[in-house]
């Protein structure tokens, strides 16, 4: 670590993904739940989602969303100082980031998980952007990723039809202020409205003697109201993105895209229609990969950027939200390289 300097200004610099093999389209969940494709396009916008098989780990599709994102950086992984990865489903409870570490041959950086549900990347992302802003890490990894299929109850019709799983990574990096990446950022969380969504830990009681009682438990599923989710994400998402437009000094109209959490098609058209953004400028991939979590954010850059949709110098307002409850919104200028 370095000692700290002055503000500097953070490059978003790179990115990359992997989806797993598997699609899963809404007619084959129709084979053995009770739904219908037309229900699940309708209310959520969603078509298909990716499902990760055995040999597809998060760690090792945060890998290679990460390997890209370094190629598209230029860097090599010993340049790397910190990574910090977002995940709600980590392969191992203690952290999963070092294993990521180790499968990039990061040596020189340090890891470490952050939960923060579909707010994790935003949240990630801000976070890394402090190390960078007081001069502590030049060049850092932020990776959002889910395999949510691991805590779905896939015979609940209510929440097997919403998610899917998917990784992403953005390398950011030291750049001149005049060039600056995050230009206003805002966070919240309201834990009063935990209960709404959650993944709780299910007690259970151990006594392997007379007198000592210990608590344990696992995890089950995915527990949701979905009504009052929607409701919480079509308040907060536009109040928090016209705080972070304000702090800015910007105007709607000047943004180039919008970027929100991919959860459901009828909040991002929500949204837009707040500040009256076009439809053209509301990135959405939500049809082909539902819910992915804390990868939706990076999922839809990635594949913007590699599209020559986003480019060097767009600006991009964005909005994390979930469980928590919790939200962000970040204005981004997407500083990266334009693809050969
Ligand atoms: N197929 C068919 N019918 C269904 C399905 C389904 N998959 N799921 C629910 N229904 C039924 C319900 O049983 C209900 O039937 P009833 O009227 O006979 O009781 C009816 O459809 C309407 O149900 P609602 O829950 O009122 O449907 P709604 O229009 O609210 O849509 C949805 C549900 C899509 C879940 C919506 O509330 C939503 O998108 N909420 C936000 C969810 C979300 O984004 N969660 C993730 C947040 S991010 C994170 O951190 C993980």
């Amino acid at each position: 670590m370095r000692g700290l300097g002055g503000p500097v200004g953070i490059a978003l610099s790179g990115s990359g993904s992997a989806l797993p093999r598997l699609s899963v389209s809404n007619d084959d969940l129709s084979g053995w739940l009770d739904t219908s494709d037309s229900w699940i396009r309708s209310r959520t916008g969603i078509a298909a989602r990716r499902i990760a098989a055995g040999d597809e780990t998060l760690t090792v599709l945060a890998t290679r969303a990460s390997r890209q994102a370094l190629e598209a950086a230029g860097w090599t992984p010993l340049q790397l100082e910190l990574i910090l990865l977002a995940t709600s489903s980590p392969d191992d409870l203690f952290g999963t980031a070092p294993q990521i570490q180790a499968a990039l041959g990061a040596d020189n950086a340090v890891a470490f998980d952050l939960t923060a549900a579909c707010s994790g990347f935003l949240f990630a992302l801000i976070t890394a952007a402090q190390y960078i802003r007081t001069g502590c890490y030049r060049r850092v990894l932020v990776v959002g990723v889910d395999l949510l299929s691991r805590w779905v109850d896939w015979h609940d019709r209510s929440i097997a039809v919403l998610f899917g799983d998917a990784a992403a990574a953005v390398t950011l990096e030291t750049c001149d202020s005049d060039r600056d990446g995050l230009l206003a950022f805002a966070m919240r969380t309201d834990g009063a409205r935990n209960g709404c969504l959650t993944l709780p830990l299910t007690p259970s009681e151990q006594c392997p003697r007379q007198g000592i009682s210990i608590q344990q438990g696992s995890y089950g599923s995915i527990r949701m109201n979905g009504q009052e989710v929607y409701k919480f994400a079509v308040r907060e998402v536009p109040a928090i993105l016209a705080e972070v437009l304000d702090q800015a000094g910007v105007d709607a109209a000047s943004l180039d895209w919008l970027l929100l959490h991919q959860a459901n098609q009828r909040i991002l058209d929500a949204a837009a229609q707040r500040f009256g953004i076009p439809a053209e400028k509301v990135l959405s991939n939500l049809a082909h990969y539902g819910n992915t979590s804390a990868a939706t954010i990076p999922l839809m850059l990635h594949e913007a950027v590699a599209a020559g949709r986003i480019r060097p110098g767009h600006l991009i307002a964005s909005s994390g939200f979930g469980a928590g409850l919790s939200w962000g919104a970040a204005l981004l200028r997407w500083g990266g390289r334009q693809p050969g």
